[in-house]
């Protein structure tokens, strides 16, 4: 066995979203959304969700001895805003407290202020697709950076746009549940209300002699064809779904498509656009890893289908275990952005009986490290997700991504499973243990 040592600030971390584990989310479009039928399996409902509000004590101790160093986790706006423009005291106090207690614990927190959740009022009249939505987002988000910015110096503006605008604009599994691949309007408010977060925190932390790093947590699941058609076909699907809103934040230019019908056919429009202030608006890369998918082409709308990589075991989602992904993304991302350190915001599995997440937190960090010396590239910090199990979207409660299990019979009693231990072990030593190979 051979010892790998990671460098001596490294920031180990856990991560979560609110609207997964915090409980009664009430306000929220994802609540609304889990009471119409068929929206989620089995028909479940986040209700108390992880009972995290609950247990927040005895989740910072659960924390604090796996030797973390950074919790990243998600401020609802919905309790923040539960109106259109008013604000929450009740809920300000509660995130403050939750922002003092890790503080106090010495964990620093790293806040995601819109994690796929958006209040019942803003999606009611169009969410997204407002003209102005990045000036509603912006008075949410000038309102957080008002109460909490003092103490936190990483902020993700968005987690996750591209998943949020396919699942929630292509394939319907999230609110507002379109299926018309219609989302360029969507994704340009986001990026607009990115571009405006991002530079008010700054000027912000300036005038107040802070220093703030501000970035996007960008899913990557680089698309590979079955075949050679296969194979040219998903070449720009692939684009739009990981490299365009990455790129973006580097040259301010999106790209994307609109659609018209012609004799009864709809057909794609070309679109690019430069937002104005998008370009360079990213003082991380944020990376959250999962795996790499195969697309083979279906009869069937969507007309395409998403399969495991061949040879590889797979997570309960049936998601390939693919250590050698996580490198090429770290690659690619490294050709985009040569200087821009990388945070990886997420990376894990659904896995029930804990039998297959040591070894992929271990072939997963030894990636990390391998893109610190082969590349090589700063890496800022790792979180894993999830601290706990949660409620998985539109997979509900089935999904376990926990180091901790979470017993939802008994008011969400904790059990730390066996690689919790293990992220103690490795968190605590600054190193992992590799076979020698
Ligand atoms: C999301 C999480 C989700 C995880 C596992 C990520 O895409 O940010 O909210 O639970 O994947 O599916």
């Amino acid at each position: 066995m051979k010892k790998l040592n990671f460098p001596e600030n490294f920031q180990w971390s856990v991560s979560t979203a609110g609207h997964q584990v915090e409980g009664d989310n009430i306000h929220s479009d994802w609540w609304q959304w889990e009471q119409q039928p068929g929206r989620i399996k089995n028909g479940e409902r986040s209700g108390k969700a992880s009972y995290h509000m609950e247990r927040l004590e005895e989740d910072i101790e659960l924390m604090k001895q796996m030797n973390v160093k950074t919790y990243r986790f998600s401020i609802e706006w919905s309790r923040i805003e539960p109106e259109e423009g008013r604000f929450s005291d009740e809920a300000i106090s509660y995130y403050l407290r939750k922002i003092q207690l890790l503080k106090k614990s010495g964990i620093r927190p790293m806040v995601t202020m819109h994690h796929f959740v958006s209040p019942q009022w803003f999606s009611k009249v169009g969410g997204w697709r407002q003209d102005n939505a990045a000036e509603i987002f912006f008075r949410y988000a000038e309102r957080v950076e008002k109460e909490f910015g003092n103490e936190i110096e990483y902020w993700v503006t968005f987690n996750e746009p591209t998943v949020l605008l396919n699942l929630g604009y292509g394939l319907g599994l999230f609110p507002p549940g379109e299926t018309e691949w219609n989302f360029w309007a969507p994704m340009v408010n986001i990026m607009k209300a990115h571009a405006k977060t991002y530079h008010h925190l700054h000027k912000m932390a300036k005038a107040q002699g802070r220093s703030v790093k501000v970035g996007i947590a960008h899913h990557l699941r680089p698309l590979l064809g079955k075949g050679w058609m296969e194979a040219s076909l998903v070449r720009l699907p692939d684009f739009i779904f990981n490299w365009n809103i990455p790129q973006s934040l580097k040259t301010g230019v999106l790209h994307g498509a609109t659609w018209k019908k012609i004799l009864g056919v709809r057909i794609p429009i070309k679109q690019k656009l430069e937002i104005p202030g998008l370009a360079n608006t990213q003082d991380f890369v944020g990376i959250n890893y999962y795996c790499r998918e195969y697309i083979a082409l279906t009869l069937k709308p969507p007309f395409f289908a998403r399969k495991p990589l061949p040879g590889t075991v797979c997570s309960d989602l049936d998601w390939s275990v693919d250590p050698e992904g996580f490198f090429v993304v770290f690659k690619l991302a490294h050709e985009m952005f040569p200087d821009i350190p990388f945070f990886v915001t997420e990376n894990g599995l659904a896995d029930a009986k804990d039998a297959l997440r040591p070894s992929y937190i271990v072939s997963h960090l030894r990636e990390v490290h391998r893109a610190m010396t082969d590349l090589p590239h700063v890496v800022e910090g790792y979180c894993h997700w999830s601290l706990m199990d949660n409620f998985e979207w539109h997979d509900g409660f089935g999904p376990r991504f926990g180091l901790i299990e979470v017993d939802y019979q008994n008011n969400g009693e904790r059990r730390p499973r066996a690689s919790y231990n293990l992220m103690k072990a490795i968190y605590g030593s600054n190193s992992i243990e590799v076979d020698e190979a």
